[in-house]
C-alpha cells in the first residue's frame, strides 16, 4: 500500500490508430473514480495519434507524450523527423528520450542530449531512459553504465526538476523479466544519490502480475509501461493493484 505520487507511463511504441483511442475512456472513468490525487497517468501514443489524442484528454488529467524528438530546436530540411516543438504545439507535454530501442538504432548519449535541452526549451518535459544491457548487468558494470549514461545525458542540463528518470534494463523489455528486488532497490537509491531530487521510475515488462512485488520496493516514483499499457484492463490493474 502506498500514498506516494505515482507515475504510469504508457508507452504505445509504433502501436495503436485513431480506433485504440476508444480505450482511454475506461482509464479515464477509472480515474474519475477512484479519486486518487497521487496518481499521473500519462500516454505516449505514437507521434500520429498526439493531436487526436489530447483532443480526447482536454478535460482529463491525464496528460500526453511522445516518444522521441529530433534534436534541432527549429524547422529545418529532415526528412521524416519532428522536433520538440512540433511536439509541443500538437499538444504533448512530455518527451521520452535515450530509450534503449532508438540507443541501440544508433542513438548516442551526445545525440540524447541535445534532444533533451532541446525538448526542454521547448517547454517539453522529458522521461529520460536509461538501462544496461545484459551483458554490461553479468560484469557487473550496472552502476558505472547508468552513470555514464546519466553524466552524458544531462550534461550542462540543471532543469532537473522538468526530468523523470526511467530505468529500463534492456535486457527486462519485452522479455517477461524483471531485476530482483534488492538488485532495483540498490540500483534506484544509487541514481537518487546522483542528484537526491531525481524522481526515478522502473520500466521493462512491468504487468499485472508481477506489480506486487514491484510496488513493494519503495523508493521507485513510478513505472513505464510498454505491452501491458495497450490493454487498459491491465494498465488499469496495475495501477489499482500499486495502491492496494
Ligand atoms: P515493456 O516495455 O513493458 O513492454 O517491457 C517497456 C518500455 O520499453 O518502455
Amino acid at each position: 500500500m502506498t500514498n506516494k505520487y505515482m507515475y504510469f507511463i504508457a508507452n504505445w511504441k509504433m502501436f495503436g490508430g485513431l480506433n485504440s483511442l476508444n480505450s482511454l475512456h475506461k482509464v479515464n472513468k477509472f480515474l474519475k473514480t477512484s479519486k486518487k490525487k497521487s496518481t499521473k497517468i500519462i500516454y505516449c501514443p505514437p507521434s500520429t495519434l498526439i493531436r487526436p489524442m489530447s483532443k480526447k484528454l482536454k478535460k482529463s488529467s491525464i496528460e500526453v507524450g511522445a516518444q522521441n524528438c529530433h534534436e534541432h530546436e527549429t524547422y529545418g530540411a529532415f526528412t521524416g523527423s519532428i522536433n520538440s516543438l512540433m511536439l509541443k504545439n500538437v499538444g504533448a507535454k512530455y518527451v521520452i528520450i535515450g530509450h534503449s530501442e532508438n540507443r541501440q538504432a544508433g542513438e548516442t548519449d551526445k545525440l540524447i542530449n541535445l534532444k533533451i535541452k532541446s525538448a526542454l526549451k521547448s517547454g517539453l518535459k522529458v522521461i529520460f531512459c536509461i538501462g544496461e544491457t545484459f551483458k554490461q548487468k553479468r560484469k557487473r558494470r550496472t552502476k558505472q553504465v547508468l552513470n555514464k549514461q546519466i553524466k552524458l545525458g544531462l550534461n550542462k542540463i540543471n532543469n532537473y526538476k522538468k526530468i523523470l528518470i526511467a530505468y529500463e534494463p534492456v535486457w527486462s523489455i519485452g522479455t517477461g523479466l524483471i531485476p530482483k528486488s534488492n538488485e532495483l532497490f540498490q540500483t534506484i537509491n544509487s541514481i537518487k544519490k546522483i542528484k537526491r531530487n531525481f524522481k526515478v521510475l522502473y520500466g521493462g515488462s512491468v504487468n499485472p502480475k508481477n506489480i506486487n512485488e514491484l510496488k513493494s520496493i519503495n523508493n521507485i516514483d513510478g513505472f513505464l509501461i510498454g505491452g501491458a499499457s495497450q490493454d487498459p484492463n491491465k494498465f488499469i490493474d496495475i495501477i489499482k493493484k500499486t495502491y492496494n
